[in-house]
């Protein structure tokens, strides 16, 4: 089949996988340099797989303009351009509106039935909301003479690829047999046994929105139990670990840090909780999954100043910038929230992230020293924030520093962190 992906961004650039699997890949971006990057045969982000996809492919069966005009032959069409926030909370649509408007364009010209599908994630009721606006400047009908679809992607920057590739369900959110043939027929290399969920475009976009908030409901949930040990003498590692055997609880997403960030479950909630509220919803639990996550990225540096009470002056090696390990994406980091933080109280940040470093700076500028290693960065420092989970974090021998070290992700051995005695903190920790 013939794919359009509209945005080669963090979610678009994941469906090159489909090249592998046989289908052509056309991306267009308005980023000119990603255009180019793409056509060059590299990933214009980081994430782990995607380098080599795109190499494989170029010129094959992936190729990359800024031109929609490109689309004219295609079976579907994803939409995978941002949903940010607005100041309110509420979701901007003026991405996918635009998008979808100029597909909508091209459409025009097309002469075989295409199915339009969103993969940005956006609020139910959406996807039906455009099919006036691409009837009109089309001129043609949906289910009729195009498709829409609503198929929400699940992916996780860091293991996007894998993710893509090995999912847990399929959502195909249709109005008719046609689309739901072609999207089948699209993911038929999924294993049989991964359900295909077959539902209208409302519920696909409601799904997606709901396991973002369940998601996020597990970080903060553990997060705020972890706080709790903290003041008990309990390590949260040995709760997290018990209560996940439970099978109504199960292991995943109960890692203690210092919060969630990226690109989509803080602005996802942000726009459920507006969408609900503007419906006459009273909304209670899901704002204060939202409330615990925006202070968690400062209860590192609480437990810094218990330490170090006056941090004027001080020099503070921060240890990752992106808001997870294996991507290069700073969006809502906390890491980012405490660079910030630092620098409002006076002291010398010196930062470093094995990937992330660039888009840290279009952030946080020059007010912060960027180091070439992990070791530049925690050489002469008066302590140490550990951010984000990188794996390289795990190996330092910070012994060899002499300072306090604040485990922001909670990645230290825990007999090496023992070994600290009270100069290592951590969300959850308790030397006992
Ligand atoms: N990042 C994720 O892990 C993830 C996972 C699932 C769903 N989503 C959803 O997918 C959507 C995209 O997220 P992202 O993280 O990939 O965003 P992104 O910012 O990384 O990428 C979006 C891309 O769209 C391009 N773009 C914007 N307007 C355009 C237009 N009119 N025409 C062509 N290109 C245009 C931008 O230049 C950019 O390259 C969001 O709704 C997000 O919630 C993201």
């Amino acid at each position: 089949m013939k794919v359009g992906v509209i945005g080669a961004g963090y979610a678009g650039l994941t469906l090159a996988c489909l090249a592998d699997k046989g289908h052509e890949v056309i991306f267009i971006d308005i980023d000119e340099n990603k255009v180019k990057k793409i056509n060059e045969g590299s990933s214009p982000i980081f994430e782990p797989g995607l380098d080599d996809i795109i190499r494989r492919n170029i010129g094959k069966r992936i190729w990359a303009y800024n031109d929609y005009n490109k689309l004219i032959d295609c079976d579907v069409i994803f939409i995978c351009v941002p949903t940010p926030s607005n100041d309110d909370g509420s979701i901007n649509l003026y991405y996918v509106r635009n998008a979808t408007e100029n597909v909508a364009k091209v459409l025009k010209y097309v002469n075989k039935f295409v199915v339009i599908a969103f993969k940005s994630t956006i609020l139910p009721g959406t996807t039906i909301s455009l099919i006036p606006i691409i009837e009109e400047i089309s001129g043609k009908k949906a289910t009729r003479d195009f498709g829409i679809c609503m198929n929400p992607e699940f992916l996780k920057e860091g293991s996007a690829v894998r993710d893509f590739l090995n999912p847990d369900k399929i959502v195909i959110g249709v109005l008719d047999e046609k689309s739901k043939e072609i999207m089948l027929e699209l993911y038929k290399w999924v294993d049989d046994r991964v359900p295909r969920i077959i539902t209208n475009p409302n519920t696909a976009e409601m799904i997606k929105y709901a396991q973002n908030a369940a998601l996020a409901s597990r970080i903060s949930f553990i997060n705020e139990i972890a706080n709790i040990c903290e003041k008990f003498n309990v390590d949260i590692l040995d709760v997290a670990y018990a209560i996940g055997l439970d099978p109504r609880i199960g292991p995943y997403f109960l890692k203690a840090g210092i919060g969630f960030g990226g690109s989509c479950l803080p602005k996802d909630l942000k726009a459920l909780i507006n969408a609900a509220e503007s419906k006459g919803v009273e909304v209670i639990v899901l704002k204060s999954i939202l409330e615990r996550n925006e202070k968690q990225p400062y209860r590192a540096i609480e437990l810094l100043k218990s330490v170090i009470p006056n941090l004027k002056n001080k020099k503070i090696a921060l240890l990752g910038l992106s808001f997870k390990s294996n991507t290069d994406d700073v969006r809502e980091s906390s890491a980012i929230k405490i660079a910030n933080k630092l620098i409002e109280e006076g002291a010398h940040v010196k930062a470093y992230d094995p990937k992330a470093m660039e888009n840290a700076k279009k952030i946080l500028g020059d007010k912060v020293e960027y180091c070439k290693s992990p070791i530049e960065c925690l050489k002469d420092s008066d302590a140490c924030i550990i951010a984000t989970d990188w794996e390289e974090f795990k190996d330092i021998d910070y012994s060899k520093f002499n300072i306090p070290i604040i485990d922001g992700r909670r990645i230290l051995d825990r007999v090496k962190a023992k070994i600290f005695g009270n100069k290592y903190k951590g969300i959850g920790w308790s030397e006992n």
